[in-house]
């Protein structure tokens, strides 16, 4: 199966992304992690993309779905030599009608087709708020908030102990443009999502923890699917 986490900067995807997809034994494709980690490569693709990025600008279509692609290629290979995750979270993708046509046209040509869109929803000054005290493992990548969900030792990642910073991105200018540009090129994504019938929408405005519940629940009830206990 293949599910989008669908919502505006600081709803809460990376977060929910990496509880979800244990509870169901999903792999995930995050762009926002994949474009991290090609600049920390610090080739002249990571370059590139780093410019765009950290005036929080999207990134060019073709690039976005090239990677996307090759980390769908490299699932189906693992599939392939035995691995038994039973699907894909999608975090961050897609992020336009581009992007979403994308998508459709690489699952058809595996034939394979999206099964479902869960809409975060929370209000923007919500949001703001959030991002201005999200901070994240340098190393590892965990999400943690100062106010809601902060490391228990200062600056140090609970999973790895790695540093745990605030990132590029999160300045208050590149935070409002990503939120403008989430109204403009990915918000009429989920009313076109909406019109095939395959959105459902969650409340991302309560505690972390409520918030997976009802994500799990609402992608166990579209695909039936038993959460991978034990796994
Ligand atoms: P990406 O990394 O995907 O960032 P984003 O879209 O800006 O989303 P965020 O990571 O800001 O928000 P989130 O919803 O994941 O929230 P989080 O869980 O961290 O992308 C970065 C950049 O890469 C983009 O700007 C763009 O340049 C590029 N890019 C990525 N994908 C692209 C694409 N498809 N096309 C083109 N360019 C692309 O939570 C936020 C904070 O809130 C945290 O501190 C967390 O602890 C806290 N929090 C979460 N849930 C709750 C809760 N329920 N209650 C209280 N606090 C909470």
């Amino acid at each position: 199966m293949h599910v989008i986490l669908m919502g505006p900067q600081g709803s809460g995807k990376g977060t929910q992304t990496e509880r979800v997809r244990t509870r169901l034994n999903l792999a995930s494709i995050a762009t926002g992690e994949l474009f991290r980690s090609a600049i920390k490569g610090g080739t002249g693709l990571g370059r590139q993309i780093q410019a765009v990025y950290d005036r929080g600008e999207l990134v060019p279509d073709d690039l976005t779905v090239a990677l996307v692609e090759e980390r769908l290629d490299k699932l189906a290979q693992e599939r392939s030599s035995g691995s038994t995750v039973d699907g894909v979270l999608y975090d961050g993708f897609p992020r336009t009608i581009g992007q979403a046509d994308a998508l459709r046209q690489a699952l058809c040509a595996r034939g394979e087709e999206l099964t479902a869109v869960v809409a975060i929803d929370v209000p923007r000054e919500r949001l703001i708020e959030r991002l201005s005290g999200r901070r994240v493992c340098s190393t590892c990548g965990r999400v943690y908030n100062v106010v809601s969900d902060p490391p228990k030792a200062d600056s140090i990642c609970d999973v790895c102990g790695g540093s745990v910073i605030q990132r590029a991105d999160d300045t208050p200018e590149a935070v409002s443009k990503r939120l403008d540009l989430y109204d403009v090129e990915t918000a009429p994504l989920v009313d076109r999502y909406s019109n095939q019938g395959l959105v459902i929408h969650v409340d991302g405005d309560r505690p972390i923890d409520e918030v997976t519940e009802s994500i799990v629940e609402a992608i166990q009830s579209t695909t039936g699917l038993a959460a991978a206990s034990g796994r």
